[in-house]
């Protein structure tokens, strides 16, 4: 018997050039006074110019706080909710990566101030009311605008997690126009770690039900058709639309049917070592892939079939060719490959492991158990 639940953005607006007018969204929210969240980066790369412009042009004042950091620490959200007190904004839009966006999305839960970010992380932790939100992704992506996830870096290099229905925005804005200069290596960063979302939500012990299948099958159709040709033509904006739909719906697919050990074992790369996300992913996504075949083989045969549509052989076959060839990608597309690629060693392998295992939420979804001296043998595996 069926029985699930089903949790996404409300509403979702995919259209060219959509970014520029963003503005009828806060009219829409009733809103009067706009907080906008992102990060040095984006605003060098000049996306902000005619966002700010289509905000003049309808009146309503913004104020900028540009200083998201990548894996945002507890200091970036909390000078983000100062900096929204500062203006009475009334409203919040998230505008980057998924740094900036889980940024933001805290920014509008914090900034009434009937909450203390030490006191919410976990599930379902926060119950005060948010800022009207409205999330703009500029990477494709982590699919953030449909999850109702912020994730924070917490001390030396721990990521915490809020998990609340609230941080699932009233808007989400998908404008691939904005992602045509991404480049290359964050693309393909980006990219790897949206396909992950729908292998392990595809594959997720807990929850996994029928429309996140539908989802993680088309996101890992639309990801792998366009990831070579976003990355080495970044300027075809239909490789770039199939993405940043396909980011979305591999976000709305894990959102529902919780990702795994692939983004356990990443989680403290980046926490540590200050490695982007999708990279810390891809370093693992193979051996993390290839240690679950004993049980995830019948579900990766079936993605196999949407990915290597050619490939033949047993059941067991058909998920190692997926597993190979989703492990080679970072290769391919001239990401690191190795640990001691980004500066880990083997004297790091211990603690890397150690925080692993802290990761219980999301070892506990992966299809076959993993306990310290399989971590420790995946790590040794990449080194
Ligand atoms: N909330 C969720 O559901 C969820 C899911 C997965 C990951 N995450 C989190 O998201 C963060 C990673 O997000 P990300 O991978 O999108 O990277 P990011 O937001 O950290 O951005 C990476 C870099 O790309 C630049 N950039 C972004 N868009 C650009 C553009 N269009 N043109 C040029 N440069 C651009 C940024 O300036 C930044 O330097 C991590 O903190 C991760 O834990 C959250
Ligand atoms: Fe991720």
């Amino acid at each position: 018997m069926l029985s699930m639940a089903f949790n996404t953005t409300r509403s979702i607006i995919i259209e060219r050039g959509a970014a520029t007018r963003l503005a009828t969204q806060v009219l829409n929210l009733g809103a009067r006074s706009v907080l906008l969240v992102t990060d040095a980066g984006v605003i060098a790369a000049g996306l902000l110019d005619p966002v700010l412009r289509g905000f003049a042009m309808a009146g309503i004042p913004v104020r900028v706080f540009g200083e998201v950091q990548a894996d945002p620490p507890e200091s970036v959200i909390l000078a983000a909710v100062e900096a929204g007190r500062d203006c009475n904004a009334d409203c919040v839009v998230g505008f980057g990566g998924g740094s900036s966006l889980d940024a933001a999305k805290l920014t509008a839960l914090l900034v009434r101030g009937g909450e203390v970010l030490a006191q919410i992380y976990g599930i379902n932790q926060s119950k005060e009311a948010r800022l009207p939100l409205i999330l703009v992704p500029t990477t494709a992506g982590t699919g953030s605008e449909v999850t109702a996830v912020s994730v924070v870096t917490t001390g030396a290099g721990e990521k915490n997690v809020v998990i609340s229905p609230t941080l699932l925005p009233d808007f989400a804005v998908l404008d691939a126009e904005l992602t045509l200069g991404l480049p290359a290596h964050i693309t393909a960063a980006t990219g790897i770690d949206s396909m992950v979302h729908a292998v392990e939500a595809f594959t997720s012990r807990n929850l996994k039900n029928p429309v996140s299948d539908c989802l993680a099958r088309e996101a890992l159709r639309l990801l792998c058709g366009n990831l070579h040709q976003a990355c080495h033509d970044g300027a075809n904006l239909v490789a770039r639309e199939n993405m940043l739909l396909g980011a979305c719906l591999a976000g709305m697919a894990f959102a529902n049917s919780p990702v795994a050990a692939v983004h356990a074992l990443a989680y403290p790369i980046g926490a540590r070592f200050h490695v982007p996300h999708g990279v810390s992913n891809a370093l693992v996504l193979g051996p993390v892939m290839r240690f679950n075949l004993e049980q995830a083989a019948p579900l990766y045969a079936q993605l196999a079939e949407i990915v290597l549509p050619k490939v033949t052989g047993s059941e067991h076959e058909r998920a190692r060719a997926l597993a190979d060839h989703l492990g080679a990608l970072a290769g391919e597309l001239k990401l690191p490959t190795r640990l001691r690629d980004v500066g880990i060693g083997e004297a790091d392998i211990e603690t890397l492991a150690e925080d692993a295992m802290k990761q219980q939420r999301l070892l506990g979804n992966n299809p076959r158990v993993m306990r310290l001296d399989d971590v420790r043998a995946i790590y040794r595996e990449v080194l």
